[in-house]
């Protein structure tokens, strides 16, 4: 029996298979390449000793699909294909409704059909949009997402919650991720975000490699310990890990599960950049600027019910993100580009 992972060569799903070839499953990958290297599944073949069944298709052409699971034995699926960057989406909402929305309602038609009743969607805190308070727990009101990216997410939710209570014997586990970062202890995967990045993360680190010149800090006026917004960061490999417990439980499960996975900590932006600064040795410049729109204060999660459930809890603190972030960008200046 293998495990299908959808986007298995972006940054989260290429930590993930590689936490799962650790733990001797098989491991079926379909990706379009469409944020993504192949270079990225190569490395990880490197790293484990193991093969990837890959499939380079999409979740929205059926005809991969239903290709995909005649070839293999699945037993269940976890869901990463999708797109993510929450400016594009405003620009481009059809796009992001088609890979997030419908290519999500095609996969899920095709595992119907081919019998395969076990599913595990990446969602997003962002599901939650500005928090009446936090910590951030799963029964914490969702919804008020303020972009195309967001509320596709909080549509597959709904659309999960539904179709769980048509389909009984299906199995189905959301997790909502909160802001991951860092790569691989190795520096062999990382996140390469291709061209400028839109996140924290990989901004602060391309600009302490002098590929970026400097940081611009989206507000300083927000109610928070320094006033730069407050978040909860959590390790790749943590996340990773978070799904090898999901996957762990769903075989025993019925019904739709939702779990936060974060940390349970906040950290604010210039806490990061000064914590950056230690691990890389570098100085990382940054001017203030006005806040980003879409942007909240801050936001955090609750991890009990993850740690309760499924006995997970991260275990890589804020030094571990720096350094293995650093690592990935020195070793890897032009992300997998060879
Ligand atoms: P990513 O862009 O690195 O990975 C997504 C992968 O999906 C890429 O490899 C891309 O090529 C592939 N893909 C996109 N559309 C596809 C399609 N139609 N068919 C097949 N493959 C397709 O993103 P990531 O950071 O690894 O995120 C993985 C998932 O987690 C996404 O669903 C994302 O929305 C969600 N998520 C990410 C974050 C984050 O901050 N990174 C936070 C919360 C949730
Ligand atoms: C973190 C903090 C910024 C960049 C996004 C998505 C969310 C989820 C994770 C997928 C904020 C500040 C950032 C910069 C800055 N993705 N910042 N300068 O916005 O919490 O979440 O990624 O589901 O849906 O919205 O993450 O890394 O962009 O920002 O000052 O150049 O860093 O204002 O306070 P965010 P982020």
């Amino acid at each position: 029996m293998a495990i299908l992972v959808t986007g298995g060569a972006g940054y989260i799903g290429s930590h993930t298979i590689l936490a799962l070839l650790e733990q001797h499953h098989d491991v079926v990958v379909l990706d379009n390449l469409v944020n993504a290297s192949d270079i990225a599944l190569q490395r990880v073949e490197k790293i484990t000793g193991r093969n990837i069944n890959f499939y380079h298709g999409d979740i929205n052409e059926r005809s991969d699909l239903q290709k995909l699971f005649s070839q293999n034995n699945i037993s269940a699926v976890i869901h990463f294909a999708g797109l993510k960057s929450v400016g594009e989406s405003v620009k481009k909402p059809i796009e992001y409704y088609k890979n997030n929305v419908s290519g999500t309602l095609v996969l899920l038609d095709e595992m119907r059909r081919a019998q395969v009743k076990k599913f595990i969607f990446s969602s997003s805190a962002t599901v939650y949009g500005t928090p009446e308070s936090v910590p951030l727990r799963e029964t914490s009101r969702i919804g008020g997402t303020t972009n195309p990216y967001g509320t596709s997410k909080l549509m597959v939710e709904q659309i999960l919650q539904d179709f769980a209570h048509a389909q009984p014997e299906f199995a189905i586990t959301i997790l909502r991720y909160f802001n991951p970062v860092g790569a691989h202890e190795s520096g062999l995967v990382g996140e390469d975000p291709g061209g400028i990045p839109n996140n924290l993360m990989p901004y602060i680190s391309q600009v302490a490699s002098g590929k970026l010149q400097q940081l611009a800090i989206f507000g300083d006026d927000y109610p928070t310990i320094d006033g730069t917004g407050v978040r909860d960061y959590i390790h790749v490999m943590d996340l990773a890990e978070g799904h090898l417990k999901a996957l762990e439980q769903i075989h025993k499960q019925q019904g739709i599960k939702t779990y936060n996975l974060g940390s349970g900590v906040g950290y604010s932006v210039l806490q990061m950049l000064k914590a950056f600064e230690k691990a890389s040795g570098r100085s990382v410049p940054y001017k203030i600027m006005p806040r980003r729109d879409g942007d909240i204060a801050e936001c955090w999660a609750d991890a009990q019910l993850a740690k309760e459930e499924l006995g997970w809890t991260a275990q890589r603190d804020l030094d571990d993100m720096m350094r293995d972030t650093w690592n990935w960008q020195k070793k890897n200046p032009a992300g997998f580009q060879p």
